[in-house]
């Protein structure tokens, strides 16, 4: 009898796969991480290749770990990095580039040409896709590939090419590859591609013509929670894949967001703040986009309104590596809490110009308030307040567009065990920040939406009852020294946006 889950996170970073019973607790996991490839500034790319046999070893792995054979796993859920693009051939089996990142900025000059020819600027396909013009989306990546590497639009015209996010990419292998392997993807991911009308759930042949990106190349757009295949690797042959949903989306639904309302912000190498706006598509007004939350097979689609940030856990990595002022990303909180403040400092990371709410590719990084007091601590605690406050500003954008306030903000991902950091989000918003006892609640979602699909859990509401609280760290910080240190971020950000060449 199948009592477990499998969830294979393919993260920007590393690849996992995680085991799960029937309480939604992790029973084994393994993990390895891929290569960053910066070819040239703005660019980030990863080797398809490298991803796919880091999937098949963690698979093998996780399964050893648990002490579970194949037929013991109810199901395998899908969960990625999403936006990221890979072409690859269907025959040889083989990727014709490599694998163009999210965080990559290399298609500015064609997203400012198309955003020029409308007076609708950036937002000219926000009706049909829910998403500004922007490079962070798939589309204007695909592109690039079919226009810059010699041989593939002809290939692709020949029906010899195939693309996906890295979902299809991994599911294509795993269910045979070159020997019959499913070309599919779910509507969340393909809600990141700017290439799918939010409201048909199909492939738009408006945004097809616009990329010039041939229909034949693009997975079939499947429900997040449905069998799609099963696998064909000698370590887990015969399971059913039967869940896919993209990583921000999948993080939701483990912390069981599943109606109107309900709300999840992950911390990772970015954050990204999710509130479910239930069937209805809401258009924002402040600069969130519209993504699809999830589809259960059979039901209507469940919508959301996402605050993407770019850099937040990035920045601690940067503070590690580029600037060498800790030695492990988690010393960040050890440093910054060796000071009661940031000193008068605030750390604006737009590294890769600003995202939500702000979509200014031009933006720049701003640290600023700086005096000769100013010690690394202060920089520490400056670049922590920065993740918090980058949170602000798409919570108020949230409570603008939906009319409501968030009761409490529901937290996931690794840099949540940073409680110095909770404690000061908690402190900025003026709401409870509440921690789960799973925080890796990314992988979790995908094994719910697997074992949903499978039969091992009935509903929502049995989900619901597993959600267990580790922390809720209540607002302490006066009303006008919120407002006073809110006043001086603005000031901040507004350095950041004018620093145009
Ligand atoms: O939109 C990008 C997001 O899906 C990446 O998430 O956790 O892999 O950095 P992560």
């Amino acid at each position: 009898m199948a009592e477990h889950v499998l969830a294979i996170d393919q993260g920007t970073t590393s690849t996992r796969a995680i085991v799960f019973d029937r309480q939604g607790q992790i029973v084994a996991t393994a993990q390895r991480e891929h290569e960053q490839i910066f070819p040239r500034a703005g660019w980030v790319e990863h080797d398809p290749a490298e991803i796919w046999t880091n999937t098949e070893w963690v698979l093998a792995q996780a399964l050893e770990r648990a002490h579970l054979s194949a037929g013991e796993i109810a199901g395998i859920g899908i969960t990625n990095q999403r936006e990221t693009a890979i072409v690859w051939d269907r025959r040889m089996g083989r990727p014709v580039y490599n694998a163009i990142v999210w965080q990559d900025t290399r298609t500015q000059e064609r997203i400012d040409a198309l955003a020029a020819q409308d007076p609708a600027g950036v937002q000219r396909f926000a009706r049909e896709t829910g998403l500004p013009l922007a490079t962070y989306f798939s589309a204007s990546k695909i592109a690039w590939i079919l226009d810059q590497v010699p041989g593939a639009r002809a290939a692709a015209e020949a029906g010899d090419l195939l693309l996906g996010t890295p979902d299809s990419w991994v599911i294509w292998n795993l269910t045979g590859g070159t020997d019959g392997g499913v070309h599919v993807t779910d509507v969340t991911n393909a809600s990141r591609t700017l290439l799918m009308d939010l409201q048909r759930l199909d492939w738009s042949d408006q945004m097809l013509q616009i990329w010039n990106i041939p229909r034949a190349m693009l997975p079939e757009i499947r429900s997040s929670s449905e069998t799609v295949g099963h696998v064909q690797l000698p370590a887990a042959r015969g399971i059913p894949i039967a869940g896919i949903l993209g990583d921000q989306q999948a993080a939701a639904f483990g912390q069981v967001a599943f109606e109107a309302g309900e709300s999840k912000n992950t911390y990772g190498t970015g954050n990204f703040l999710l509130v479910n706006t239930g069937e209805q598509i809401v258009r924002s007004e402040h600069g969130l986009i519209t993504t699809v939350a999830f589809r259960c097979d059979g039901q209507p689609a469940r919508y959301a309104l996402e605050g993407s940030i770019a850099v937040t856990g990035s920045l601690v990595q940067w503070l590690r590596d580029n600037l060498g002022i800790i030695s492990r990303a988690e010393d960040v909180e050890s440093l910054a809490t060796t000071v009661d403040d940031n000193g008068g400092a605030y750390f604006v990371p737009a590294f890769s110009g600003l995202f939500a709410p702000y979509w200014r590719a031009d933006a720049r990084g701003a640290l600023v308030g700086l005096t000769r007091y100013v010690n690394k601590a202060h920089i520490a605690r400056a670049a922590l307040e920065a993740t918090a406050f980058q949170t602000r500003d798409v919570i108020d954008a949230a409570v603008g567009d939906t009319g409501q306030a968030l009761p409490e903000l529901r937290v996931d991902g690794g840099m949540t065990r940073n409680d110095l950091l909770m404690q000061f989000q908690a402190d900025i918003l003026g709401i409870p920040v509440v921690r789960p006892q799973v925080v890796e609640t990314t992988a979790l979602g995908a094994a719910y939406a697997a074992g949903l699909a499978t039969g091992l859990w009935s509903g929502f509401d049995q989900l619901r009852g597993l959600w267990l609280q580790d922390r809720r760290f209540e607002p302490a910080m006066a009303g006008d020294e919120r407002e006073r240190r809110l006043r001086m971020w603005q000031k901040a950000v507004t350095k950041s946006l004018d620093w145009v060449d």
